[in-house]
């Protein structure tokens, strides 16, 4: 018997702005990720204050515009898929190609239709569709003329957003998302939030101001998922690294639980619990944040509660009370210090499979809700052999590390009930814009440098991933 319930779902995950392409066809508008130069220069504009949200063509190269060109070799990639044994394909829905402005009352169509076709697609492979409405991609005209979801109408807007996808594929999607990493925000507003705070001083009252529109907004897409897909599972989905303290220095334990409160807790609380939670007013107090909200808000989330939990995972994170600049360093995405256990990938990121069980315990003890991993996987360079073969072992290993510690999660009793691993396919990193940090089992030729002719290519973890699969986890 396989640790994995029946009907467990494998799969891959993606994002529309970092795989579709097309950015300037079938009527869409352009959004945040258009804007957002490949480069080294990314990662900073992500983190910091005032982008100007202006393409400087001359300077930059703008990978997301192209991504894979998934727009139109969809029917080559779902067929791979297939050959993987996938289940279940999350990939999100891009909105500026829904309402190119973000403001419009009607619809595209031709942006309708595109997905039209994707879902029509993997269901003839009898794959699922796992969809995030929201992925990083604010339409660009919500975020220059009305400040991102600082503003209030952003939510009216992603009302007049989810109706019209619910209405439409309402018999071809039964699962979704409704905001990528919602808990992201407050470290990265520009992607999670559609805005650049004017200055740091700012930065915390406008990123968890943005924040409570979004808990409104979702709220609402849960309920109207309920009632216009009946049967149909809404998910939140957060960025978790669990956060260990240094060592046994008390203050340095308090602090690490005071961060996870914060970063890892706050949304999901809001989000599963329906309700803000008790150490908020305390943390809102002490950084001086007032949040506006209006009559009904909170009875709105509490009747918008998810139906599962979804996460991406990553690395873990390690705090300490005082940190000296050099052990704070360059690193995990998230921060923290240098854990002297770990080994670390070539961006940094801190490799930790024990941190997934970790993970899934401490998720499903404070929310009991179903769990699935929706992001999850090794950012590397890949070599293509002279043969054409891409031997990408040390992904295997990763992979196959994490799967077995979410074995031991399921046998501590957690209910997990999905994987999708990340960038099933290689695609546009987000924090870096780089092709060449590569997640995928099948490998894209598409370079730094805009060069490659975008052919794809089987690496040697897809027959790995497609036995894991064949074997609902038992063969790894
Ligand atoms: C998650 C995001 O944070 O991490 C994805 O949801 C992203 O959009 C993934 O691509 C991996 O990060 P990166 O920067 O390596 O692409």
């Amino acid at each position: 018997m396989s640790t994995f319930k029946e009907g467990f779902l494998w799969g891959g995950a993606t994002a529309a702005n970092q795989f579709e392409g097309g950015f300037d066809e079938g009527g869409r508008g352009l959004n945040l990720a258009d804007v957002l130069p490949g480069g080294k220069d990314r990662l900073k504009l992500l983190t910091s204050s005032g982008f100007d949200f202006e393409m400087d063509t001359e300077k930059y190269r703008y990978p997301n515009h192209e991504g894979i060109d998934f727009y139109h070799r969809y029917k080559e990639d779902i067929a791979l898929f297939a050959e993987m044994g996938f289940k279940v394909f999350r990939m999100s829905i891009a909105w500026s190609r829904i309402f190119p402005n973000g403001d419009e009352t009607e619809p595209n169509e031709e942006g309708l239709a595109f997905y039209d076709r994707v879902f029509d697609e993997l269901a003839k492979y009898d794959i699922e569709p796992l969809v995030t409405i929201a992925h990083y991609e604010t339409p660009l005209h919500l975020i220059k003329e009305y400040g991102g979801w600082k503003n209030r109408k952003l939510v009216e807007f992603f009302d007049r957003y989810v109706e019209a996808i619910f209405n439409r594929y309402k018999n071809k999607v039964t699962r979704w998302l409704t905001f990528n990493e919602i808990n992201g925000a407050t470290h990265m507003p520009l992607v999670g939030l559609g805005f650049s705070p004017s200055s740091d001083d700012v930065r915390l009252q406008e990123s968890f101001q943005g924040l409570h529109h979004q808990f409104v907004a979702s709220a609402r897409a849960v309920q109207k998922a309920h009632a216009i897909i009946p049967g149909s599972q809404v998910g939140c989905m957060l960025i978790y690294a669990p956060v260990y303290a240094y060592d046994s220095n008390p203050e340095n334990i308090l602090h690490a639980k005071k961060e996870a409160d914060i970063f890892n807790f706050f949304c999901g609380d809001v989000q599963v619990r329906g309700e803000y939670p008790y150490f908020i007013d305390h943390y809102f107090e002490e950084n001086g944040i007032e949040i506006k909200m209006e009559e009904n808000d909170l009875t709105t989330i509490k009747q918008g509660t998810v139906d599962f939990v979804s996460f991406s995972y990553y690395m873990s994170r390690t705090e300490k009370k005082e940190k000296t600049p050099e052990e704070q360093g360059e690193g995990n995405l998230i921060g923290g210090v240098k854990n002297p256990f770990l080994k670390a990938s070539d961006w940094g990121w801190e490799i930790d499979p024990v941190g997934l069980r970790i993970a899934l315990n401490e998720l499903y003890g404070r929310y009991r809700k179903p769990l699935m991993i929706v992001e999850n996987g090794l950012g590397a360079y890949d070599k293509v052999e002279e043969d054409g073969s891409i031997n990408d072992d040390y992904r295997i290993d990763y992979l196959r590390a994490h799967i077995a510690q979410m074995k031991e999660a399921v046998k501590d009793g957690v209910d997990l009930i999905g994987y999708t691993s990340w960038g099933c396919i290689d695609l546009v990193s987000m924090s870096t814009g780089q092709y060449s940090k590569r997640y995928g089992f099948i490998y894209v030729d598409k370079h730094d440098d805009g060069s490659g002719t975008l052919e794809r290519k089987k690496k040697k973890s897809f027959d790995w991933y497609k036995q894991v699969i064949a074997s609902n986890g038992k063969e790894l």
